[in-house]
């Protein structure tokens, strides 16, 4: 817990009530109001928590005006050249990059648990074909609380340490069999001389039929479009895991609560969304019409993959993710493609028409990570559960965390009550 640094006074009516400040290592100081209601008879209120920090953590760090993200410390640019996901992952989980000899062990452990139970196959097989990889995913996830009941204990540190493990390992097997399963083709097992990405990639692509070689500049992209995304601070799918976490539930199930939070076109299913939106545009002449839809308060819709709640810069996974955008789409050969066009267009007019530029609405990570997985062959429907498996480290590394802290409680928010006052129950025949 943070050390008082300061104390903020708030007065309202004839109270008037000292609060603790605190001072992180960055960002802005907080100001504790755990004691308000039961010094000041009132709640605060925060819909959406834009000036809320609901927990202290150790594990990411974002600056939204700088365009600034920090795993452990480390700037997101250098982990994306330098490091690889795998490394990340430990990093994300036991707070430092791992020695090389902890590398290789960490890399092992989670390589051998990459099969699922064999019975889980069967239990895909109960969704209908058509069934969105999302609702597939969360149910499977979900059901992995039934299948290793030896890692359900979250007071017991060595079982929460095999969960953890087992979802970072089960979710490209998981995700893999969600995309096979609604093509109709046989699932393919894991194979564990490949790294992480290369396996992935190959249980989505391979088929038995046929050799599949997985090429390296693909899994590089793969890799970072994982690192990438392996986690992002408080935001809503991880602020679910907490929550979910936070009544006792199993680490599966709330994993599971994060994945069907991170579903929503507002949050990861944009990178979906997105790639939807760019096709339904068709062509570069039907962009104005699409742009000015944007801008029209009226309307609804918006340019999906454009803004973010804190990048009010720029979003430094974008700049990464652009470049390896130009990789992916220089190997594959695609320069023409219709789609391309309209993205590149839209990322132009957005970076300089006033509108975007003055509410800085820049291109975010979904918006190229769209286009990316669009060039490698996923349909749009593998985009959230892709991201769902690289933000699985994240949401199981805030869950340790929250679960590993001694002042830990139910989460509990209160609420501004805009309904009836108390009435008497009236019988149907007198309404
Ligand atoms: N297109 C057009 N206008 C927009 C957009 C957009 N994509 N995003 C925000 N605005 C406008 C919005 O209408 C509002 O205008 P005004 O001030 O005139 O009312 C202003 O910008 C601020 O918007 P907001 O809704 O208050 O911002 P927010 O912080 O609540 O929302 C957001 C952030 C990401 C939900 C939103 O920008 C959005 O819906 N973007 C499209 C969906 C998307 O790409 N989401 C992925 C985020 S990155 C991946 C992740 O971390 O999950």
């Amino acid at each position: 817990m943070a050390k008082k640094t300061g104390t903020a006074t708030l007065s309202f009516g004839d109270k008037s009530i000292a609060l603790p400040m605190y001072s992180p290592t960055l960002g802005p100081d907080v100001i504790d109001v755990t004691g308000l209601y039961k010094l000041g008879g009132v709640f605060t209120y925060d819909p959406g928590y834009t000036s809320t920090a609901s927990c202290d953590s150790t594990i990411t760090y974002i600056d939204g005006d700088l365009g600034e993200l920090l795993y452990r410390g480390y700037p997101i640019d250098q982990l994306a050249e330098k490091s690889h996901f795998l490394e990340v992952c430990y990093l994300l989980l036991y707070g430092n990059l791992p020695s090389a000899n902890e590398l290789e062990d960490f890399e092992d452990v989670v390589t051998n648990h990459t099969m699922v139970h064999e019975q889980m196959a069967s239990f895909f097989k109960g969704f209908r074909r058509d069934a969105h990889p999302m609702a597939i995913i969360t149910g499977v996830m979900g059901a992995m609380s039934a299948f290793y009941h030896d890692s359900l204990d979250i007071n017991d540190e060595n079982q929460r340490e095999i969960a953890a493990i087992r979802m970072i390992a089960k979710m490209p097997t998981i995700a893999a069999m969600a995309y096979k399963y609604s093509t109709g083709q046989p699932f393919i097992y894991p194979k564990n001389a490949l790294d992480y990405s290369s396996n992935f990639l190959r249980m989505c692509f391979k088929v038995p039929a046929e050799d599949y070689e997985v090429n390296p500049i693909l899994s590089r992209a793969m890799d970072r479009i994982f690192t990438l995304h392996a986690d992002h601070e408080q935001n809503a799918s991880t602020s679910t895991v907490r929550l979910a976490g936070s009544s006792g539930a199993n680490p599966f199930a709330c994993i599971a609560a994060g994945i069907a939070c991170l579903w929503g076109p507002a949050h990861g299913g944009a990178n979906e969304a997105a790639l939807d939106m760019l096709r339904e545009i068709g062509t570069v002449d039907r962009i104005p019409e699409y742009v000015a839809r944007a801008k029209d308060k009226d309307d609804p819709f918006r340019l999906m993959g454009f803004g973010h709640r804190v990048y009010k810069n720029f979003d430094p996974r974008a700049k990464v993710m652009k470049q390896s955008a130009d990789e992916v789409l220089d190997l594959l050969g695609i320069e023409n493609n219709e789609t391309l066009k309209v993205a590149k267009e839209l990322e132009r007019i957005a970076l300089e028409d006033d509108y975007f530029v003055s509410k800085k609405l820049y291109p975010n990570v979904d918006f190229y990570s769209g286009i990316i997985l669009d060039a490698m062959g996923f349909p749009t429907s593998m985009f959230t559960p892709i991201f769902a498996l690289s933000r699985t480290v994240g949401w199981i590394s805030q869950w340790k965390e929250m679960l590993g802290d001694p002042s830990q409680r139910i989460g509990r928010p209160r609420q501004l009550y805009m309904g009836d006052i108390a009435r008497d129950y009236v019988d149907v025949e007198n309404r």
